[in-house]
């Protein structure tokens, strides 16, 4: 199989050169700069690529790579510190920017030199995105100089022959203008990738993976229905059938028919599912708890009672399996000794269950290419392109005491806005949309009738990455819907709320 290797230094956007490298079908990994020539031989690149990095090169500590792999004749992209790496390993000289036009960041008009196979068929140029202080004083005997800037003459180096290069800005972010062409010219043009690589190739190559790893042994997953347990399920379903036992803890705080669904879609494979209802001991702890916080650790807590005991029952397994995913990897360090990450869908699992070893059959994929591997293992849509739900579930959107008549309330009403929203076709701009029953009661009038009831509130964002999010500005036809279909049909709800707040100042969920 091609594989491109990325080497790690450190860099904030390494993440987003293996999206852009996946993107143009050709499969990579990132791995840290430690990796030995060794390694890196039986990895077998077709291409590496050096990330940037928030070090200085000639700096005593900094990271530095075996000057053997320029030599294995495998073609080397440098980005940003990868760039500096590259000349200060081959002989040339990096220094700090004496004087400040000849440090660069953000935006940069850069001129490329387009007979350089990097820049071919683009535009002689553009704007590239810089973030760097350092300077090339001196290129690497052999190099040629592949782009310009205003300031900087040697923005991009150049040894076609050896099929080294490298660039001080960033090609891998949106702002540089070309860059996804420039990481598709070092791919196709010069590395001679066929961009094959797809999602079917992988599912199958994970498939005989987890085969060869388990042999007869027996796995157990906890399920919680989201798209990273349920793909993985999936994934195991296929790959070993009635060896795979999944446990489906119902805490009573799910959304409604969430359970169900989750059994039907998982009808098909000849897996073990148990489905624990232990909707009274979550409630029965919860009950008289108003602090966002102590619902949080007690749903976490009851969730590791409940699972180790239906891991008792099961009797001795040797792997537990984990819905991890690339993003976690590579900010818990890509290589470094697996690490157990507690599960964020439910809160840590029990550290004391007996098993041999983990298995993280996605910690490869990104969240994207998790719901399309989903999609290739026949799981239905409503599973894979899931809006996330948190693992505390309607705990942390039933305002004060969680009871058993709030939740069925809370229930109904959010899934008539779901419902509403999905009509008017908006569930896929959404990245999030739920329903929060607040404990503030307000007057009405409903038919002849005055009602004192709860006041409940919708909230709809979009975001990219949760760490920020704006209120979604759902059309107030679609509001109005959602409302009249709620105050008819769900009793004790009289009054309903749109939340036109972003985060920050607030958060996505209401506790
Ligand atoms: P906040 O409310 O922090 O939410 O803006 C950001 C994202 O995280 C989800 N979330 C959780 N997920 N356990 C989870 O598994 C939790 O305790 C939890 N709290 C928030 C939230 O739904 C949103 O997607």
């Amino acid at each position: 199989m091609e594989k491109v290797l990325i080497l790690d230094f450190g860099g904030q956007y390494n993440q987003l050169i293996a999206r852009r490298v996946r993107e143009c079908h050709v499969y990579c990994e990132v791995r840290p700069y430690t990796m030995s020539l060794e390694e890196i031989r039986d990895f077998d690149p077709m291409g590496i690529i050096f990330t940037g990095g928030p070090n200085s090169v000639y700096l005593p500590d900094s990271p530095q790579v075996d000057p053997g792999i320029f030599d294995l004749n495998v073609p080397v992209l440098g980005i940003c510190y990868g760039c500096q790496l590259i000349a200060h390993t081959l002989g040339g000289q990096v220094t700090e920017a004496q004087d400040d036009s000849a440090r660069e960041y953000g935006k940069t008009k850069t001129y490329y030199d387009t007979t350089c196979p990097l820049f071919r068929g683009l535009p002689a140029e553009g704007i590239s995105w810089m973030s760097h202080g350092d300077y090339m004083a001196k290129v690497p005997e052999g190099f040629t100089l592949a782009a310009h800037s205003d300031a900087c003459p040697n923005v991009a180096i150049a040894h076609v022959e050896r099929r080294i290069y490298g660039v001080q800005y960033h090609p891998e972010v949106n702002h540089t203008q070309y860059g996804t062409q420039m990481i598709r010219n070092f791919l196709f043009e010069i590395c001679h990738a066929s961009g094959d690589w797809t999602m079917a190739d992988y599912k199958e190559q994970a498939i005989r993976q987890v085969r060869e790893k388990v042999q007869d042994g027996r796995v157990l997953l906890a399920l919680s229905g989201g798209v990273d347990s349920s793909v993985c399920a999936a994934l195991l379903a296929e790959a070993i059938g009635p060896q795979l036992i999944c446990v489906f803890v119902d805490h009573g705080l799910m959304r409604l028919n969430e359970g169900d669904e989750v059994e039907q879609a998982f009808a098909k494979w000849d897996m073990k599912m148990v489905r624990v209802n232990a909707q009274d001991r979550f409630l029965g702890r919860l009950a008289g708890v108003v602090d966002p916080d102590r619902k949080r650790k007690i749903i976490g807590e009851e969730f590791i009672h409940v699972f180790q005991d239906e891991a008792k029952k099961i009797g001795a397994v040797e792997f537990l399996a984990q819905g991890t995913i690339y993003p976690d990897v590579i900010e818990s360090g890509a290589g470094a000794a697996a690490v157990i990450k507690s599960h964020h869908n439910v809160g840590g699992l029990p550290s004391h269950v007996d098993f041999k070893e983990i298995l993280e059959p996605l910690r490869l994929l990104f969240k994207d290419e998790v719901r399309q591997l989903g999609r290739e293992l026949g799981l239905p849509d409503y599973l894979v392109d899931r809006q996330p739900f948190p693992g505390p579930g309607l705990a942390i959107r039933i305002m004060g005491e969680v009871t058993r008549e709030k939740a069925d309330t809370l229930r109904q009403a959010d899934f008539l806005f779901r419902q509403e929203v999905a009509r008017a076709g908006l569930d896929h701009q959404l990245s999030q949309y739920f329903a929060v029953l607040t404990d503030t009661r307000s007057v009405g009038v409903m038919g002849d009738g005055r009602t004192y009831d709860n006041v409940l509130v919708l909230r709809a964002v979009t975001t990219d990455d949760f760490m920020t999010a704006d209120w979604a500005r759902i059309p107030y036809e679609v509001l109005d819907r959602a409302s009249v279909a709620i105050v008819n049909q769900v009793r004790g709800i009289n009054r309903v709320c749109y939340d036109i707040t972003s985060k920050p100042p607030a958060t996505v969920e209401w506790e």
